[in-house]
């Protein structure tokens, strides 16, 4: 989608979804979860307009944000590849699938690859406990995933 038109998204969207919700800053991680769920992240004019709303600076709203993982703040990529930290997958490998993907495509998680092809990120369970080490792409879960396995995936959709 091209910047202008998800500029454009955002302003419409971003106009209901503060209208219903008011100047309390308990308000916060509701609207920046609203607003990532319309966008699919949280672009700088999101943070400027809920620091506006909520009479708090930008770096509060940012220094909230970013402690929590669940937020992004690229686009995502034309793949989005999600990796399990979970227990079960991490004692299964994940940590080290996550580590083999992230070099294949030159991203960590949180990041957008420059092409726009991909995107990377790290989710604490996606509930196939019984499948570990877990990769979700593009809404298709991978289990029993290697970092060889993942690589092969990845040359796949390249
Ligand atoms: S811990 Fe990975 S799917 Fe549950």
């Amino acid at each position: 989608m091209a910047t202008t038109q998800r500029t454009k998204i955002a302003k419409l969207d971003m106009t209901e979804i503060f209208e219903n919700h008011g100047r309390s800053r308990d308000n916060l991680i509701p609207l920046l979860q609203e607003i990532q769920e319309h966008l699919d992240y949280l672009p700088p004019e999101a943070i400027s307009r809920v620091a506006d709303h909520l009479g708090l600076s930008e770096n509060d709203v940012y220094g909230v944000a970013t402690f929590y993982a669940q937020f992004r703040f690229h686009p995502p990529g034309r793949h989005r590849i999600k990796v399990c930290q979970g227990t079960a997958c991490h004692v299964r490998g994940g940590g080290m699938v996550l580590d083999a993907i992230s070099r294949k495509i030159g991203i960590v998680p949180g990041e957008t690859s420059p092409d726009g092809n991909f995107s990377l990120e790290r989710v604490a369970c996606f509930g196939s406990c019984a499948l570990p080490p877990v990769v979700v792409v593009d809404d298709t879960v991978y289990g029993r995933m290697t970092a060889r396995k993942t690589e092969k995936l990845i040359e796949g959709l390249e």
